[in-house]
């Protein structure tokens, strides 16, 4: 496996692992590698030169403190990597959103002002900097995210169809432990708040039985929120909208998902399930 630190360096690795005919998959984390990621390089196609990137972009946080608490273990990170026969990690050596050339004016869809893009201010901005970055760079065949982010994954489809149309977006399911869809800021959690975070899959699984039955959203809605907050969750949005749009579901089942985001100890999460 080789560990790159740079953009002229990977450029000339990729150059000569094209000349020879090879194709690329880029798999792009900010580290802290759990089992999620594991299912995103494993979902690379096998007979491709796996490429990682491990980057805390700082474009993407609206928060510094959420950046510089964010969780990093770069050593546990590269022997993942290894183990998961990635070929290639790239890790910049710094901050390197001086690298980053983009056009004057960016007008990002309309579904990025939704959900998370209501309080997380320039959030998918800063992941569309970044992502349409190393696209450009490493001009993958194939690049693969989770379902996780889902609001980050259409944007990155979005990047991709406007962009890049001989890549191909991998689109990976979410991947739980006890219930709890994994994320690298778990590990900011004490034990407490890992047992009551269990309680959001239960509750969405509940909704949409209760929606499939004939409920309406906005009359389980209350009741889901009042039992989660018996488990000192706060929570910021709990939403139905469309699967490719994000606009309101406004009662369409077909092609929606409900969708949160909350706080547990101090820890701000995010979830989704497609009805
Ligand atoms: O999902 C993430 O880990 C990040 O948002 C990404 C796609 C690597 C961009 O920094």
């Amino acid at each position: 496996m080789l560990i790159v630190d740079n953009k002229e360096s990977l450029s000339k690795i990729i150059e000569k692992h094209r000349s020879e005919g090879n194709k690329i998959s880029l798999i792009p984390t900010m580290g802290n590698l759990h089992k999620g990621h594991q299912e995103l390089f494993a979902s690379a196609p096998d007979d491709t030169i796996k490429i990682s990137s491990i980057y805390v972009n700082p474009l993407q946080f609206n928060n510094s403190d959420d950046y510089d608490y964010y969780p990093r273990a770069l050593d546990d990170d590269l022997d993942v990597c290894k183990e998961n026969h990635i070929n290639i990690v790239y890790v910049p050596d710094g901050d390197i959103s001086h690298e980053i050339e983009i056009e004057k004016s960016i007008d990002l869809p309309k579904f990025t002002r939704y959900l998370c893009g209501q309080t997380r201010e320039d959030h998918f901005l800063g992941v569309y900097k970044i992502v349409k970055h190393l696209f450009e760079t490493i001009k993958p065949h194939f690049a693969c995210f989770g379902k996780k982010d889902y609001q980050q994954l259409l944007l990155i489809k979005y990047i991709a169809k406007t962009y890049f149309s001989n890549l191909e977006i991998i689109e990976v399911d979410t991947v739980r432990s006890n219930n709890i869809a994994l994320s690298s800021r778990l590990k900011r959690l004490n034990n407490e708040s890992l047992e009551k975070i269990k309680i959001i899959y239960d509750v969405l699984l509940n909704m949409r039985h209760q929606m499939i039955d004939g409920n309406e959203f906005a009359d389980i809605k209350k009741d889901a929120l009042i039992e989660i907050e018996r488990y000192d969750i706060d929570v910021e949005y709990l939403e139905h909208r469309e699967n490719e749009t994000l606009e309101l579901a406004n009662g369409q089942l077909n092609n929606s998902s409900l969708f949160i985001a909350y706080t547990a100890g101090n820890i701000r999460l995010i979830d989704n399930i497609q009805i």
